[in-house]
């Protein structure tokens, strides 16, 4: 982290011929459980992690904002009157996305100064551990910071919202800039999606001698394109034929009602997201009373739902979350969007290295490309870093 603020901070002086006026960061996240349950209004707990976007930046006389990344060669710039949704593309789209969504949340783009930013980071891309989300957050706070803005946290969450599902055309909830921006150090985020209360919600799991490892596949997972607008869609269907606002208004005891309404797909993506929020609300209250070893079955349970009603999960997450329980895991899950990327897996510490090399095991003899496979720790959320 500090190497890499550090390159941040060279790289900066090295393209834009001078020192930045100061870096940001903001973490991706991990979501403990509440997937897909976001957009329906409904209940997450996620948190952020210890690997984190960098954003260095000095602001300008004139209105361009110029902003360059570790991503790629290319230094993309626009006047700040003229970003909108539909000049923006690439990689570029989220960080001038943000640029664009703060405008929309009530700064005026003719009045503030421009700024030179450059973009570093070490959570991966494509894992479901919102890489993307930490790019938008990272910007976020910058310029709400040095454009003076003043805006609370759940409003720059609400504008990184905006940026993805806008000018990156992803139909993505909230949970992961919420828990970019909420994070702290040991807890997860409990968060109502509908009125966007957070509450922290401590994880104990040191105390507990466990750990969380992320079982990274490698398969790439893409929002922007197919099988997570289509699940939205289906919810809203759902909803919609079910007379309520959102599936939050839904309960366990309505299931049995709601089933001769709906077809048998809709009604699978009703059950999960149903059940998948009295999990959310199980757990926060086992963490309290109990701690994290007795939220193990619970994890398993939301990844059950997650495969077999959700249908959003893939063979490798289903050999990472098996292989992980039958070697020793308290308990695992696919976490984010699904498609591909990662699975959790919750695992007593001295059990890790076995875990990694049953895990890895298991994918050679399934002929497929070996896992990243790392520990991750609750962290604190976006913050000025210098
Ligand atoms: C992605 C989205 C989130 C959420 C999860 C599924 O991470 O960005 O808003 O919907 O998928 O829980």
């Amino acid at each position: 982290m500090t190497d890499l603020r550090d390159e941040a901070a060279t790289a900066f002086q090295e393209i834009f011929g001078r020192a930045s006026d100061g870096l940001w960061s903001a973490p991706g996240r991990v979501n403990l459980i509440g997937e897909h349950t976001d957009y329906n209004e409904g209940f997450v707990l996620p948190f952020a992690i210890d690997r984190r976007t960098i954003a260095a930046l000095a602001v300008r006389d004139d209105r361009m904002l110029r902003i360059a990344s570790a991503f790629t060669d290319e230094l993309v710039e626009h006047d700040l009157t003229q970003v909108s949704p539909d000049v923006l593309h690439g990689w570029s789209a989220y960080p001038f996305g943000v640029a664009w969504a703060l405008g929309e949340h009530g700064a005026d783009l003719h009045a503030v100064p421009g700024a030179d930013i450059y973009i570093d980071s070490d959570v991966p891309v494509g894992a479901g551990l919102s890489s993307s989300a930490a790019i938008e957050c990272a910007v976020a706070i910058a310029l709400d910071d040095v454009w003076h803005l003043g805006l609370d946290r759940a409003v720059l969450a609400r504008a990184g919202q905006l940026a993805e599902n806008t000018a990156v055309g992803a139909p993505t909830g909230i949970m992961d800039q919420a828990a970019s921006l909420f994070g702290e150090d040991g807890a997860a985020v409990f968060l109502d999606c509908r009125s966007l209360e957070s509450r922290l919600v401590d994880l104990r799991l040191a105390e507990a001698g466990l750990a969380i490892v992320v079982i990274d596949t490698g398969a790439a997972h893409d929002l922007a394109t197919g099988g997570y607008g289509e699940r939205r869609a289906s919810c809203e269907r759902a909803a919609k034929a079910l007379g309520v606002a959102a599936l939050r208004d839904v309960r366990v005891d309505d299931l049995d009602r709601a089933r001769g309404l709906l077809d048998d797909t809709t009604f699978r993506r009703l059950r999960h997201v149903v059940t998948e929020n009295q999990r959310v609300l199980d757990v926060v209250r086992l963490l309290a009373t109990d701690g994290p070893a007795s939220i193990g079955e619970l994890l398993d349970a939301s990844h059950r739902s997650l495969r077999n009603d959700f249908d959003v999960s893939t063979p490798q997450l289903d050999l990472a979350v098996e292989t992980a329980v039958g070697n020793g895991a308290i308990g695992a899950r696919m976490t984010g969007g699904g498609f591909g990327g990662a699975a959790i897996a919750l695992v007593p510490e001295e059990l890790t290295s076995l875990l990694r090399v049953a895990i890895d095991g298991a994918f050679a003899e399934h002929g497929l490309e070996q896992p990243d496979i790392f520990r991750v720790a609750a962290s604190i959320g976006a913050r000025r870093d210098a």
